[in-house]
Order: C-alpha cells, then structure tokens, then sequence
C-alpha cells in the first residue's frame, strides 16, 4: 500500500501552542502506526505543493482578534484556488487555542472548508480559556485519530 501523507498546518506563536504541535506530531507518529508520514509546516511556509501532496490535513491556530491567526488566513490566502480543484474530499481536522473565546475562528475556517469541499473527519477541538495540561492530552488524540484513520484506509 502507498504511502500516506498527514500534512499538519498549525501556527504555533507561544510555549503552550508549541507542546499542542508536538503533542499532535506525537500522536500521528504513535508505534501502531505504519504507513503514514506526517509532517508539520508552519501556515507561512505552508505552499499548494505541501496539500497537494497530503491525504489528509490538521489545520491549527490560535484566535487573535475574534479571528485565525494572520498566519494561518495567508496560507489560505495563497493556497485556495491552486488547491480547489484537485484536493476537493481531502479529510481534514482543526484545533484553535483561544484564550477565551474560539466561536469567530471557527467559523470562519468552516466556511473556508466548505468552499474547498474538504471533509471534516471530526469536529473541530476548541482549546479555551486557561491552559489546562490535559489540552496535551487532547491534540495528541486527535494527532492519533487522522493517522489511525489514515493508516486503516478509513479516510
Ligand atoms: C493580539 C492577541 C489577540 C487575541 N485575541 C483573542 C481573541 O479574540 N479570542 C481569544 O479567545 N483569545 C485571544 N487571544 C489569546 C490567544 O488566543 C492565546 O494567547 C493564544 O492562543 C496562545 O495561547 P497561550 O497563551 O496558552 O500560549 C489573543 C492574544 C493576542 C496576543
């Protein structure tokens, strides 16, 4: 069977956001997993290549301002049209870490997803308010949970 290719996509600005990545990276790398390679690039060096090459996305960032990340709004920016065609279906999963809030992010990145026409393959995790370690916990699950799904030819 080919290989498989997770793309992670996340922004990662703080010392909490950095162990979310890593958490992620963490779960997708788990021992049962055989043959899936995951990957994590930063939204502004994030290119079409990067998701034309993937099978399946995790999109993160943090809320600033009632809204994504400008990092993460660039990569969109610059990638949506040279993607739009060919990676319609591509499994993708979301984590925000906002401070308080959450609800304007994902909104706005659910309704980037349904112009791409990708597919969630879980509903998007909103880490809010204070850091909580077991936010480690939880992007390691769902690191765990798109390479399982990836690997098992479930997506
Ligand atoms: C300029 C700025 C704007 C922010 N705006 C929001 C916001 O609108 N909603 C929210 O929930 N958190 C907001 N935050 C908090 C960040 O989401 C939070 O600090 C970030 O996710 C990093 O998490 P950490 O502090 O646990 O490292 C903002 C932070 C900054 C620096």
């Amino acid at each position: 069977m080919a290989r498989k290719h997770l793309l992670v996509v996340a922004h990662a600005p703080s010392d909490n956001t950095r162990k979310l990545v890593d958490a992620v990276l963490q779960g997708a790398h788990h021992p049962d997993i055989d043959n899936v390679s995951t990957r994590w690039v930063p939204p502004l060096q994030a290119t079409p290549e990067d998701v034309l090459q993937a099978d399946a996305i995790i999109l993160g960032t943090t809320e600033n301002l009632g809204y994504m990340s400008g990092a993460l709004k660039d990569f969109f920016d610059r990638c949506y049209y040279p993607v739009l065609e060919e990676k319609q279906g591509l499994p993708c999963a979301l984590y925000i870490r906002a401070g308080m809030d959450g609800t304007g992010t994902r909104r706005a990145i659910e309704s980037i997803v349904t112009g791409l026409r990708w597919n969630w393959a879980r509903d998007p995790l909103v880490l809010r308010g204070e850091w909580q370690p077991g936010f480690v916990d939880e992007a390691e699950e769902l690191g765990l949970y798109m390479a399982a799904g990836l690997d098992s030819g479930i997506f």
